[in-house]
Protein backbone atom coordinates (compact mmCIF):
# COMPACT_ATOMS: atom_id res chain seq x y z
CA UNK A 1 0.00 0.00 0.00
CA UNK A 2 1.46 3.61 -1.04
CA UNK A 3 -0.52 6.65 0.57
CA UNK A 4 -0.81 9.14 -2.19
CA UNK A 5 -2.84 11.64 -0.22
CA UNK A 6 -3.70 12.12 3.31
CA UNK A 7 -5.90 14.91 4.63
CA UNK A 8 -6.90 15.99 8.34
CA UNK A 9 -9.15 17.67 10.27
CA UNK A 10 -9.09 18.11 13.87
CA UNK A 11 -6.65 15.60 15.09
CA UNK A 12 -4.62 16.72 17.45
CA UNK A 13 -3.10 20.28 17.14
CA UNK A 14 -4.22 20.42 13.02
CA UNK A 15 -6.66 22.11 12.60
CA UNK A 16 -6.21 21.16 8.66
CA UNK A 17 -3.83 19.16 7.17
CA UNK A 18 -2.94 18.18 3.88
CA UNK A 19 -0.37 16.40 1.75
CA UNK A 20 0.91 14.27 -1.03
CA UNK A 21 3.64 11.97 0.29
CA UNK A 22 6.11 10.39 -1.99
CA UNK A 23 6.53 6.57 -2.99
CA UNK A 24 9.50 5.92 -1.07
CA UNK A 25 11.13 8.18 1.96
CA UNK A 26 9.15 11.16 3.06
CA UNK A 27 10.62 13.40 6.21
CA UNK A 28 8.88 15.33 8.56
CA UNK A 29 10.78 17.77 10.14
CA UNK A 30 10.07 20.49 12.81
CA UNK A 31 10.65 22.01 16.22
CA UNK A 32 9.27 19.88 19.51
CA UNK A 33 6.06 20.41 19.71
CA UNK A 34 5.07 21.18 16.38
CA UNK A 35 2.98 17.99 15.88
CA UNK A 36 5.02 15.25 13.95
CA UNK A 37 4.51 12.40 16.21
CA UNK A 38 0.82 13.42 15.50
CA UNK A 39 0.83 13.00 11.73
CA UNK A 40 3.17 9.79 12.48
CA UNK A 41 0.29 8.48 14.74
CA UNK A 42 -2.46 9.69 12.06
CA UNK A 43 -1.11 7.97 10.07
CA UNK A 44 -0.62 4.52 12.35
CA UNK A 45 -4.25 4.85 13.03
CA UNK A 46 -5.14 3.24 9.66
CA UNK A 47 -3.12 0.08 10.09
CA UNK A 48 -4.18 -0.20 14.26
CA UNK A 49 -7.32 1.62 14.78
CA UNK A 50 -5.64 2.87 17.75
CA UNK A 51 -2.54 5.34 19.10
CA UNK A 52 0.95 4.18 19.85
CA UNK A 53 0.66 6.63 22.53
CA UNK A 54 -0.82 5.99 25.91
CA UNK A 55 -4.44 7.86 26.45
CA UNK A 56 -6.88 6.45 24.16
CA UNK A 57 -8.51 8.11 21.42
CA UNK A 58 -9.79 11.12 23.22
CA UNK A 59 -6.89 13.03 23.38
CA UNK A 60 -6.58 12.84 19.16
CA UNK A 61 -9.61 14.62 18.58
CA UNK A 62 -8.49 18.42 18.55
CA UNK A 63 -9.40 20.28 22.03
CA UNK A 64 -11.81 22.82 20.34
CA UNK A 65 -13.72 19.88 17.93
CA UNK A 66 -16.43 17.45 18.53
CA UNK A 67 -14.31 14.91 16.18
CA UNK A 68 -11.37 14.29 14.00
CA UNK A 69 -11.53 12.83 10.40
CA UNK A 70 -8.97 11.29 8.58
CA UNK A 71 -8.62 10.60 4.70
CA UNK A 72 -6.06 9.02 2.82
CA UNK A 73 -6.20 7.82 -0.81
CA UNK A 74 -3.68 5.09 -1.07
CA UNK A 75 -2.65 2.60 -4.00
CA UNK A 76 -2.47 -1.19 -3.57
CA UNK A 77 0.84 -3.01 -4.33
CA UNK A 78 -1.07 -5.13 -7.01
CA UNK A 79 -1.74 -1.89 -9.54
CA UNK A 80 -3.00 1.25 -9.59
CA UNK A 81 -5.97 1.05 -8.30
CA UNK A 82 -6.96 4.05 -6.00
CA UNK A 83 -8.50 3.20 -2.66
CA UNK A 84 -10.09 5.30 -0.28
CA UNK A 85 -10.12 5.24 3.37
CA UNK A 86 -11.88 7.41 5.56
CA UNK A 87 -11.45 7.33 9.51
CA UNK A 88 -13.12 9.89 11.97
CA UNK A 89 -13.67 9.39 16.18
CA UNK A 90 -16.47 11.58 18.22
CA UNK A 91 -15.99 12.89 21.20
CA UNK A 92 -18.53 10.96 22.48
CA UNK A 93 -17.21 7.62 21.30
CA UNK A 94 -18.69 6.60 18.03
CA UNK A 95 -16.10 5.56 15.37
CA UNK A 96 -16.42 4.83 11.80
CA UNK A 97 -14.36 3.07 9.35
CA UNK A 98 -15.05 3.65 5.37
CA UNK A 99 -13.37 2.07 2.65
CA UNK A 100 -14.52 3.20 -1.37
CA UNK A 101 -17.80 5.01 0.56
CA UNK A 102 -19.00 1.88 1.79
CA UNK A 103 -21.01 1.91 4.84
CA UNK A 104 -19.12 1.43 8.48
CA UNK A 105 -16.46 -1.12 8.15
CA UNK A 106 -14.71 -3.02 10.93
CA UNK A 107 -11.24 -2.30 11.54
CA UNK A 108 -10.13 -5.23 10.97
CA UNK A 109 -11.10 -4.95 7.52
CA UNK A 110 -9.22 -1.73 7.67
CA UNK A 111 -6.30 -2.83 9.02
CA UNK A 112 -5.71 -6.13 6.79
CA UNK A 113 -5.40 -3.13 3.44
CA UNK A 114 -2.27 -1.70 6.08
CA UNK A 115 0.48 -3.40 7.02
CA UNK A 116 2.56 -0.36 9.60
CA UNK A 117 5.52 -0.92 10.98
CA UNK A 118 6.76 1.28 13.52
CA UNK A 119 10.03 2.55 15.09
CA UNK A 120 9.98 4.91 18.15
CA UNK A 121 11.92 5.65 20.87
CA UNK A 122 9.93 3.50 22.97
CA UNK A 123 10.15 0.68 20.43
CA UNK A 124 12.80 -1.18 21.96
CA UNK A 125 10.52 -2.04 25.40
CA UNK A 126 8.83 -4.68 23.10
CA UNK A 127 12.07 -7.04 24.50
CA UNK A 128 12.00 -5.46 28.03
CA UNK A 129 8.60 -5.65 28.89
CA UNK A 130 6.27 -8.35 29.29
CA UNK A 131 5.25 -11.04 26.56
CA UNK A 132 2.22 -10.38 25.11
CA UNK A 133 3.69 -7.25 23.27
CA UNK A 134 5.79 -9.69 21.69
CA UNK A 135 2.83 -11.91 20.97
CA UNK A 136 1.60 -8.83 19.21
CA UNK A 137 4.65 -8.50 17.29
CA UNK A 138 4.18 -12.45 15.62
CA UNK A 139 0.60 -12.14 15.20
CA UNK A 140 0.68 -8.77 13.54
CA UNK A 141 3.00 -10.55 11.01
CA UNK A 142 0.47 -13.76 10.93
CA UNK A 143 -2.35 -11.74 10.49
CA UNK A 144 -0.83 -9.56 7.22
CA UNK A 145 0.69 -13.41 5.94
CA UNK A 146 -2.01 -16.04 6.36
CA UNK A 147 -5.87 -15.16 5.98
CA UNK A 148 -7.22 -17.21 8.29
CA UNK A 149 -5.45 -15.97 11.26
CA UNK A 150 -8.15 -13.04 12.61
CA UNK A 151 -10.72 -15.87 12.70
CA UNK A 152 -9.00 -18.44 14.08
CA UNK A 153 -7.11 -16.32 16.82
CA UNK A 154 -10.85 -14.01 17.91
CA UNK A 155 -12.44 -18.22 18.47
CA UNK A 156 -9.92 -18.72 20.64
CA UNK A 157 -9.95 -15.77 22.63
CA UNK A 158 -14.07 -16.21 22.90
CA UNK A 159 -13.81 -19.79 23.91
CA UNK A 160 -11.30 -19.04 26.40
CA UNK A 161 -13.23 -16.15 28.07
CA UNK A 162 -16.03 -18.77 27.99
CA UNK A 163 -14.19 -21.17 29.97
CA UNK A 164 -12.28 -18.79 32.41
CA UNK A 165 -15.92 -17.60 33.49
CA UNK A 166 -16.82 -21.37 34.10
CA UNK A 167 -13.80 -22.17 35.93
CA UNK A 168 -14.65 -18.81 38.55
CA UNK A 169 -18.30 -19.36 38.80
CA UNK A 170 -18.25 -23.21 39.61
CA UNK A 171 -14.98 -23.70 41.54
CA UNK A 172 -16.54 -25.43 44.02
CA UNK A 173 -19.12 -27.85 41.43
CA UNK A 174 -16.67 -27.98 38.64
CA UNK A 175 -18.08 -30.77 35.92
CA UNK A 176 -15.43 -31.56 33.48
CA UNK A 177 -18.14 -32.88 30.98
CA UNK A 178 -19.37 -29.20 31.31
CA UNK A 179 -16.09 -28.02 30.47
CA UNK A 180 -15.35 -30.63 27.91
CA UNK A 181 -16.89 -28.74 25.12
CA UNK A 182 -14.47 -25.91 25.91
CA UNK A 183 -11.70 -27.76 26.52
CA UNK A 184 -12.49 -29.21 22.59
CA UNK A 185 -12.77 -25.70 21.19
CA UNK A 186 -9.82 -24.50 23.04
CA UNK A 187 -7.67 -26.95 21.89
CA UNK A 188 -8.42 -27.02 18.21
CA UNK A 189 -8.18 -23.15 17.95
CA UNK A 190 -4.88 -22.81 20.14
CA UNK A 191 -3.02 -25.96 18.14
CA UNK A 192 -3.95 -24.08 14.76
CA UNK A 193 -2.99 -20.41 16.21
CA UNK A 194 0.52 -22.30 17.45
CA UNK A 195 0.68 -23.69 13.99
CA UNK A 196 0.67 -20.72 11.92
CA UNK A 197 2.66 -18.71 14.59
CA UNK A 198 5.49 -21.28 14.09
CA UNK A 199 5.33 -20.92 10.68
CA UNK A 200 5.96 -17.50 10.77
CA UNK A 201 8.84 -17.54 12.88
CA UNK A 202 10.89 -20.21 10.81
CA UNK A 203 10.27 -17.82 7.71
CA UNK A 204 10.79 -14.54 10.07
CA UNK A 205 14.41 -16.32 11.09
CA UNK A 206 15.93 -16.24 7.78
CA UNK A 207 15.27 -12.75 7.18
CA UNK A 208 15.77 -11.83 10.74
CA UNK A 209 19.44 -13.25 10.80
CA UNK A 210 20.42 -11.91 7.37
CA UNK A 211 19.20 -7.91 8.41
CA UNK A 212 21.09 -8.39 11.71
CA UNK A 213 24.09 -9.35 10.17
CA UNK A 214 24.29 -6.23 9.07
CA UNK A 215 23.47 -4.15 12.01
CA UNK A 216 25.05 -6.40 14.46
CA UNK A 217 27.80 -8.51 12.92
CA UNK A 218 29.59 -10.19 15.79
CA UNK A 219 26.76 -11.38 17.98
CA UNK A 220 24.94 -14.44 16.77
CA UNK A 221 21.09 -14.16 17.55
CA UNK A 222 18.18 -16.44 17.34
CA UNK A 223 14.81 -16.17 17.66
CA UNK A 224 12.54 -18.70 18.54
CA UNK A 225 8.39 -19.34 20.12
CA UNK A 226 7.61 -20.24 23.64
CA UNK A 227 4.47 -22.13 22.86
CA UNK A 228 2.45 -21.25 26.44
CA UNK A 229 2.89 -24.73 27.42
CA UNK A 230 5.36 -27.69 28.19
CA UNK A 231 6.53 -28.09 24.71
CA UNK A 232 6.38 -31.64 25.29
CA UNK A 233 2.69 -32.24 25.28
CA UNK A 234 0.15 -31.60 22.65
CA UNK A 235 -1.99 -28.56 23.69
CA UNK A 236 -4.76 -30.80 24.67
CA UNK A 237 -2.42 -32.72 27.00
CA UNK A 238 -0.83 -29.37 28.80
CA UNK A 239 -4.78 -28.65 29.10
CA UNK A 240 -5.35 -31.75 31.03
CA UNK A 241 -2.43 -31.41 32.97
CA UNK A 242 -2.85 -27.80 34.60
CA UNK A 243 -6.61 -28.74 35.41
CA UNK A 244 -5.69 -28.23 39.09
CA UNK A 245 -4.44 -25.02 38.56
CA UNK A 246 -6.75 -23.68 36.44
CA UNK A 247 -9.48 -24.48 39.33
CA UNK A 248 -6.99 -22.78 41.85
CA UNK A 249 -6.80 -19.84 39.79
CA UNK A 250 -10.13 -19.38 38.04
CA UNK A 251 -8.75 -19.09 35.08
CA UNK A 252 -6.61 -20.91 31.87
CA UNK A 253 -3.25 -21.04 32.56
CA UNK A 254 -1.61 -22.54 29.33
CA UNK A 255 -1.73 -21.77 25.80
CA UNK A 256 -1.36 -19.93 22.75
CA UNK A 257 -2.33 -16.81 24.92
CA UNK A 258 0.80 -17.03 27.28
CA UNK A 259 3.34 -17.38 24.18
CA UNK A 260 6.49 -15.57 23.73
CA UNK A 261 9.07 -14.97 21.83
CA UNK A 262 12.31 -15.88 22.70
CA UNK A 263 15.65 -13.93 21.57
CA UNK A 264 19.05 -15.05 22.16
CA UNK A 265 22.21 -13.91 21.67
CA UNK A 266 25.20 -15.72 21.87
CA UNK A 267 23.24 -18.66 23.28
CA UNK A 268 21.74 -16.43 25.97
CA UNK A 269 18.65 -14.70 26.54
CA UNK A 270 19.01 -10.89 24.38
CA UNK A 271 17.79 -8.97 27.33
CA UNK A 272 20.16 -9.71 29.38
CA UNK A 273 23.47 -9.81 27.21
CA UNK A 274 23.10 -7.08 24.89
CA UNK A 275 23.61 -2.93 25.35
CA UNK A 276 20.39 -1.16 25.09
CA UNK A 277 21.74 0.39 22.09
CA UNK A 278 22.51 -2.72 20.53
CA UNK A 279 18.81 -4.30 21.67
CA UNK A 280 17.22 -0.74 19.61
CA UNK A 281 18.97 -2.16 16.11
CA UNK A 282 18.11 -5.75 16.79
CA UNK A 283 14.72 -4.52 17.19
CA UNK A 284 14.96 -2.16 14.47
CA UNK A 285 16.25 -5.75 12.45
CA UNK A 286 13.47 -7.46 13.87
CA UNK A 287 10.83 -5.14 12.08
CA UNK A 288 12.62 -4.46 8.97
CA UNK A 289 12.42 -8.19 8.31
CA UNK A 290 8.97 -8.60 9.27
CA UNK A 291 8.49 -6.08 6.54
CA UNK A 292 10.70 -7.88 4.06
CA UNK A 293 8.71 -11.40 4.49
CA UNK A 294 5.70 -9.52 4.08
CA UNK A 295 6.65 -8.30 0.94
CA UNK A 296 8.52 -11.07 -0.45
CA UNK A 297 5.45 -13.55 0.57
CA UNK A 298 2.54 -12.09 -0.35
CA UNK A 299 3.86 -8.24 -2.63
CA UNK A 300 1.84 -6.38 0.21
CA UNK A 301 4.68 -3.58 0.65
CA UNK A 302 4.02 -1.85 4.80
CA UNK A 303 4.01 1.54 5.28
CA UNK A 304 7.15 2.18 7.57
CA UNK A 305 6.54 4.91 9.83
CA UNK A 306 10.03 5.87 12.34
CA UNK A 307 9.71 8.76 15.03
CA UNK A 308 13.19 10.95 16.03
CA UNK A 309 14.97 8.95 14.32
CA UNK A 310 18.18 11.25 15.45
CA UNK A 311 17.46 10.55 18.72
CA UNK A 312 17.37 6.42 18.19
CA UNK A 313 20.69 5.66 17.10
CA UNK A 314 24.17 6.61 16.43
CA UNK A 315 24.95 7.86 12.76
CA UNK A 316 26.80 4.98 11.77
CA UNK A 317 23.66 2.69 12.36
CA UNK A 318 21.49 5.87 10.99
CA UNK A 319 23.33 5.62 7.68
CA UNK A 320 22.77 1.68 7.16
CA UNK A 321 19.01 2.06 8.98
CA UNK A 322 18.45 4.46 6.11
CA UNK A 323 19.63 2.86 3.40
CA UNK A 324 17.45 -0.73 4.41
CA UNK A 325 14.95 1.99 4.60
CA UNK A 326 15.54 3.58 1.21
CA UNK A 327 16.11 0.20 -0.42
CA UNK A 328 12.55 -1.59 1.07
CA UNK A 329 10.34 -0.83 -1.79
CA UNK A 330 8.20 0.35 1.18
CA UNK A 331 6.84 4.05 1.49
CA UNK A 332 8.85 5.20 4.71
CA UNK A 333 7.52 8.42 6.89
CA UNK A 334 10.50 9.45 9.17
CA UNK A 335 10.35 12.34 11.62
CA UNK A 336 13.19 14.37 12.88
CA UNK A 337 13.82 17.46 14.62
CA UNK A 338 16.60 18.35 12.21
CA UNK A 339 17.64 17.53 8.89
CA UNK A 340 21.40 18.09 8.80
CA UNK A 341 23.46 15.38 7.97
CA UNK A 342 20.29 13.46 7.65
CA UNK A 343 19.07 13.68 3.88
CA UNK A 344 22.71 12.29 3.11
CA UNK A 345 22.19 9.05 4.29
CA UNK A 346 20.44 8.53 1.21
CA UNK A 347 20.99 7.87 -2.50
CA UNK A 348 17.68 9.65 -3.82
CA UNK A 349 16.65 13.26 -2.14
CA UNK A 350 13.55 11.94 0.11
CA UNK A 351 10.69 14.68 -0.16
CA UNK A 352 11.15 16.61 3.39
CA UNK A 353 7.56 18.49 4.81
CA UNK A 354 8.04 20.67 7.23
CA UNK A 355 5.88 21.07 10.40
CA UNK A 356 4.93 24.24 12.78
CA UNK A 357 2.24 24.44 15.21
CA UNK A 358 -0.36 22.38 13.61
CA UNK A 359 0.77 23.78 10.04
CA UNK A 360 2.50 21.45 7.48
CA UNK A 361 3.99 22.63 4.36
CA UNK A 362 5.78 21.01 1.82
CA UNK A 363 10.09 21.59 2.02
CA UNK A 364 11.83 22.90 -0.65
CA UNK A 365 15.12 23.39 -0.71
CA UNK A 366 17.08 26.56 -2.09
N1 LIG B 1 -6.10 17.07 21.41
C1 LIG B 1 -5.22 18.05 21.19
N2 LIG B 1 -5.66 19.27 20.81
C2 LIG B 1 -4.79 20.29 20.58
N3 LIG B 1 -3.46 20.16 20.69
C3 LIG B 1 -2.96 18.98 21.09
C4 LIG B 1 -3.82 17.86 21.34
N4 LIG B 1 -3.05 16.80 21.70
C5 LIG B 1 -1.78 17.23 21.66
N5 LIG B 1 -1.71 18.54 21.30
C6 LIG B 1 -0.49 19.35 21.12
O1 LIG B 1 0.05 19.04 19.85
C7 LIG B 1 1.42 19.39 19.83
C8 LIG B 1 2.18 18.42 18.95
O2 LIG B 1 2.60 17.28 19.65
P1 LIG B 1 3.53 16.21 18.96
O3 LIG B 1 2.90 15.71 17.72
O4 LIG B 1 3.87 15.23 20.01
O5 LIG B 1 4.82 17.08 18.56
P2 LIG B 1 6.26 16.64 18.07
O6 LIG B 1 6.24 15.18 17.78
O7 LIG B 1 6.49 17.47 16.83
O8 LIG B 1 7.20 17.00 19.15
C9 LIG B 1 1.86 19.46 21.28
O9 LIG B 1 2.19 20.80 21.55
C10 LIG B 1 0.62 19.06 22.06
O10 LIG B 1 0.50 19.80 23.23
MG1 LIG C 1 7.42 13.72 18.72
Amino acid sequence: MRVVRFMGEDFRNFKRVEFSPHNNVNIIFGDNGSGKTSLLEALYLFGFGRSFRPGGFRPLINSQAEKFTLFIEAKSDSGDALNKFGMARYQGGDNQIRINGGGNTKLSELASYFPVQLFTPESVDVVYGGPSGRRQLIDWGVFHVEHSFFEVWSNYNKVLQHRNKLLKRNRSNYSLSQDKFWLDQLSKYGEKITLLRKQYLSNLRKYFLDTTKLFLPNVTLDVSLKLGWDQNKTFEEALTSALDSDLKYGHTTVGPHKADLTITADGVSAREYLSRGQMKVLVASLKLSQAQLLRETTGKSCIIIVDDLTSELDRENQKKFCAVLENSGSQVFLSTVSINNLTENFKERPEMFHVEQGILKRHIEK
